[in-house]
């Protein structure tokens, strides 16, 4: 499938997602780690692209902008995106897969900047980092879910974040992070994540349980059932982040659903877990 590759258009340009998907792969890259990562994202899940451009150019060896890119990350500014796309370009989207290089144990700033501009509530937001080790990807993936506080995350939730306030030093929190550092990472990490498989191109067909076991769905046509052996709630929304079915369930609970794409979302006690599946 040949894929439409935006790789830059700024406010004013008239840009229309193209007609069969309403997903973006928007990231930032300076040596072109990140730029693999999310071209296989977009080639498999059949998304558009964006690739993020600072208004100031990082240095060709970024690492000559080390105290720049440390300074942005330490204070937390907002360097500002040479083409940043319009409110209305974004909202057309309701999946939004942002990827950066881990900077100095956080985000590239300007990633922030981008997810700052827009009103991303209600839409599902797939955050990834590339890394050159394992030692900060909490800090820089906490960072992202901060920047996108009212999205429908996947994964549903991070590790805990030992020392929040502490983005300087190592707390050995990583342990369960899982993003790809390399396009061949891709198709792997996708199915973990529910997102792809190589039968389709997205969501999910056919039964499915959410990682951490709290519910499983059974999927038949016009509809799923729900299975949670607690008391919870459960709301489903669809890709444009409507709310489609909203109650409380325990055991099972049968949910019509016309064809396409949903978040099943059920939150049990503090615990919150998403599920995408694709009705069919
Ligand atoms: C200034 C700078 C700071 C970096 N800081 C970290 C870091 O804190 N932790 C880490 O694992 N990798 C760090 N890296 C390595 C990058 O995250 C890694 O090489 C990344 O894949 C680069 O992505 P890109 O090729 O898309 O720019 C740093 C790289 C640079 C240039």
């Amino acid at each position: 499938m040949l894929l439409p590759v935006v790789s830059s258009f700024a406010q004013s340009d008239v840009f229309t997602p193209s007609s069969n998907t309403k997903t973006l792969v928007a990231y930032f890259s300076a040596t072109g780690n990140t730029r693999a990562v999310a071209t296989r994202i977009a080639e498999l899940t059949g998304a558009d692209i964006y690739e993020i451009e600072p208004s100031r150019p990082y240095a060709a060896n970024p690492y000559d902008d080390s105290q720049l890119i440390q300074n942005e990350a330490y204070n937390d500014l907002r360097p500002s995106v040479a083409n940043l796309p319009s409110k209305e370009h974004i909202a057309g989207y309701d999946t939004i897969y942002v990827g950066s290089p881990l900077w100095w144990h956080q985000p590239a700033m300007v990633v922030c900047t981008f997810l700052d501009t827009y009103d991303l509530s209600g839409k599902v937001v797939v955050p990834f980092i590339t890394y050159g080790s394992t030692t900060y990807l909490n800090e820089g993936m906490q960072k992202l879910f901060k920047c996108t506080p009212n999205s429908i995350h996947v994964p549903a939730q991070l590790p805990e974040d030992i020392d929040p306030d502490n983005i300087r030093e190592p707390q050995n929190d990583d342990a369960g992070i899982d993003v790809p550092n390399r396009a061949s990472q891709v198709e792997g990490w996708l199915e973990r994540m529910k997102l792809w498989s190589p039968k389709e191109t997205t969501g999910i067909i056919g039964d499915a349980s959410s990682d951490d076991g709290l519910f499983s769905i059974r999927n038949q046509k016009g509809g799923i059932t729900v299975l949670t052996p607690k008391v919870g709630n459960m709301s489903v929304y669809d890709m444009a982040g409507n709310i489609a079915y909203s109650s409380s369930i325990i055991r099972e609970c049968s949910v019509p659903l016309s064809k396409g794409l949903y978040i099943v979302s059920i939150k049990i006690g503090d615990k919150v877990s998403n599920q995408k599946v694709f009705v069919i």
